[in-house]
């Protein structure tokens, strides 16, 4: 996190497959923005390494609750929580770290321009949302279950339901992104973004599980996703942009 590296990836050392390809067949877009040459190194400048901050003060450590909008309305769908730890490859909290987290709806839609399929947008759901991790490396936020959506990769081609993961350093380039899916999704086994990453122990990392414990009686099921940022059980990240 500490590294400002674009190309070669800070997970170069990873073992060969943990990580997303950057180029994967079945995933079309990668086709033509995956690097044929080999990668260069860059150097991070001071300013890019020391600036500019976050804001972290003005984000209050403690829930995001996405499912409420600023005016009091309610998100439709089923209400899910999700929590987790963000760690180190010794398994030691990364704390006070921003998250961000962005998603579709219930039905499958985000609220952005280029998203115009045929699914209702809800006026009282954003689908962004932001946390800060406490002292132990956790994080939670409410949010709701995202639906699954069709997308022009290929042919009734469909994303299984997921929620966008920004993990940020202490400066703009200090940022990995990563997606997180739900258990027993049947989409994934032919998601071509999933199976960028061709192991398929790092690739199940990817899933969150069911949590019984963070489930909240009448109200709210429970997801536990936590985030490894090297080591062993490193999280599959992104590196190029996903439009997805
Ligand atoms: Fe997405």
């Amino acid at each position: 996190m500490n590294e400002c590296q674009t190309y070669p990836s800070p997970f170069r050392k990873h073992k060969q497959g943990t990580q997303p390809d950057h180029l994967h067949a079945g995933y079309v877009s990668s086709m033509k923005r995956a690097p044929l040459q080999p990668l260069v190194t860059i150097t991070p400048t001071l300013s890019e390494l020391t600036g500019p901050l976050f804001g972290r003060d003005e984000i209050v450590a403690g829930e995001c609750n996405m499912t409420r909008s600023a005016n009091g309305g309610e998100a439709q769908g089923q209400r899910i929580a999700v929590s987790g730890r963000l760690l180190d490859e010794g398994g030691a909290p990364i704390r006070n770290t921003l998250l961000e987290v962005w998603q579709a709806n219930a039905a499958g839609r985000y609220l952005h321009k280029w998203d115009q399929h045929d699914a209702p947008l809800d006026p009282n759901f954003s689908g962004e949302g932001h946390v800060l991790t406490d002292d132990l490396g956790r994080y939670s936020f409410v949010t709701v279950q995202p639906g699954s959506y069709p997308w022009g990769n290929h042919h009734n081609a469909w994303r299984p339901a997921h929620i966008h993961f920004s993990v940020f350093g202490p400066a703009v380039c200090t940022r990995l992104v990563t997606q997180m899916y739900f258990p027993g999704d049947p989409l994934l086994p032919f998601d071509p973004i999933y199976n960028c990453t061709a192991d398929s122990a790092a690739r199940e990392r990817l899933i969150s599980r069911f949590d019984w414990n963070t489930t909240i009686p009448q109200s709210t099921l429970g997801f536990v996703f936590d985030i490894h940022l090297r080591g062993r059980y490193a999280t599959p990240m992104e590196e190029g942009h996903d439009d997805h």
